[in-house]
C-alpha cells in the first residue's frame, strides 16, 4: 500500500512517500480502507521524537492516528462490523509504528465505531482522536453536571471545538479562550461568553461569569495559560489538562474506544453536536498539513484525503 512514513526523527522534511506492506486483520480485529484522516498536534509531536519514552517506536513509522474509510476484511471473531461497513476510529495501538497516513489500517474491533450517519467520512475524520478527548475529559474524568460554571482553554482548537459543545450538552455555563480572529466560532460553538486571550481580560470575564470561581477549568494549551486558569477555580474545583499535569488536577491522556465513539456518532447525528470547522488537504500536504499545526493556531480540523 502507499503511505507516508519516517525512518528517524526530525522536522517535517523527514516524511516521505512510500510503499509499504499493508497490514492484516488478525483475530479480533478489522482491517480499514482508510479514505481521510487527520492532522493532530500528536502527529508532529511524535515525528520529532516527544513521544520516545511513553510508546515503543518501531521505524518505518506511519504517522497518524485518526480514520475515516470502510471494512475491507474482518478478522476470526470479529462481530460487529462486515465488509463495507463505514466506520471511524481513533487507532493509536501498543507501539507507534502503523498509523493512518496510509491506505489501510488494522485495529482491534473495539476501537471502532460506525460513521455518523449525517456527516461525510471527511467531516468524520476529524472527529475521533479530538471527539474522544473532549468527551473523556469534560464527561468522564472532570464530570461536569448541569449548572456548573467551566472555563475552557483554547477553545477553537480540535479538542475545544468538542469540549465546548459537551460541556453545553451536560448544561453547564462556558467560558472558552481563542485568540480574536476566533471569538465568533466560540460562540457559535456555543460558548456563553468568549474571551480574547491576547487582551487579558480573562480574570474581569471571570469575575463577571463566575464570582466564586468556576466549578471546572478544562486546559489544552499548558504553561501560564494553565497557571492562569487554576487561579480562577472555585475551592473545591477541578481542573483536567491534556498539556501537561496541573499542581491540584488531573492530566488526561486520550485511550481508544469504539464504544464512546458511538455516544459521539449519536450526539452529531441527533444535532446535539456539530462536528468543528474543517479544512481538507492532500495526503501529499501532510508535511505542509503538521507545519501548519505546529503554529498552534488552526480552527477546528484538518483532515487529510488519502489520494495518492
Ligand atoms: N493528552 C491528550 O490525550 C491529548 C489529546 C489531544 C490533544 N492533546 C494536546 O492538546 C493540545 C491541543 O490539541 P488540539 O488538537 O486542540 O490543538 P489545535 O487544534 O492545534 O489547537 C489550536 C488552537 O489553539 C488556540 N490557541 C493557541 N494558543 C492559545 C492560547 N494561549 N490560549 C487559548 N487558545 C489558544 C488557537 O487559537 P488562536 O489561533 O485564536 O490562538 C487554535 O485555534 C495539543 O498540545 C495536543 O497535543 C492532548
Amino acid at each position: 500500500m502507499k503511505a507516508i512514513v519516517f525512518e528517524e526523527f526530525g522536522s517535517e522534511l523527514v516524511l516521505k512517500e512510500a510503499e509499504v506492506a499493508a497490514p492484516k486483520a488478525a483475530k479480533g480485529e478489522v482491517l480499514i480502507r482508510i479514505a481521510h484522516t487527520s492532522i493532530n498536534p500528536v502527529d508532529w509531536k511524535i515525528r520529532e521524537g516527544f513521544l520516545k519514552g511513553m510508546f515503543p517506536h518501531v521505524f518505518p513509522i506511519i504517522p497518524g492516528w485518526d480514520a475515516a474509510g470502510v471494512i475491507e476484511a474482518v478478522g476470526e471473531g470479529v462481530t460487529s462490523f462486515g465488509p463495507g461497513d463505514e466506520v471511524y476510529a481513533y487507532t493509536r495501538l501498543p507501539e507507534v509504528r502503523w498509523g493512518t497516513y496510509a491506505e489501510f489500517i488494522a485495529l482491534p474491533e473495539s476501537s471502532v465505531a460506525k460513521k455518523p450517519k449525517s456527516i461525510t467520512s471527511t467531516i468524520a475524520a476529524g472527529v475521533p482522536l479530538v471527539g474522544l478527548t473532549a468527551f473523556q475529559s469534560i464527561n468522564k474524568i472532570a464530570k461536569v453536571r448541569a449548572g456548573e460554571r467551566v472555563l475552557i482553554t483554547g477553545g477553537s482548537g480540535g479538542v475545544g471545538s468538542y469540549a465546548i459543545q459537551f460541556a453545553k450538552v451536560a448544561g453547564a455555563i462556558v467560558v472558552a479562550t481563542a485568540g480574536s480572529n476566533n471569538q465568533g466560532y466560540l460562540k457559535e460553538l456555543g460558548a456563553t461568553h468568549a474571551v480574547d486571550y491576547t487582551k487579558g481580560t480573562l480574570v474581569e470575564a471571570a469575575r463577571a461569569v463566575a464570582p466564586e470561581g468556576f466549578d471546572v477549568v478544562f486546559d489544552t494549551i499548558g504553561g501560564e495559560t494553565l497557571a492562569l486558569a487554576s487561579t480562577l477555580l472555585k475551592p473545591g474545583g477541578r481542573v483536567v489538562s491534556i498539556s501537561e499535569t496541573p499542581k491540584n488536577g488531573t492530566f488526561h491522556f486520550v485511550y481508544p474506544s469504539g464504544a464512546e465513539l458511538s455516544e459521539i456518532a449519536k450526539l452529531i447525528d441527533e444535532g446535539k453536536v456539530r462536528p468543528a470547522e474543517t479544512t481538507v488537504r492532500s495526503v501529499r500536504e501532510a508535511a505542509a498539513a503538521q507545519v501548519e499545526s505546529r503554529s498552534r493556531h488552526v480552527r477546528g480540523k484538518v483532515v487529510l484525503a488519502i489520494n495518492f
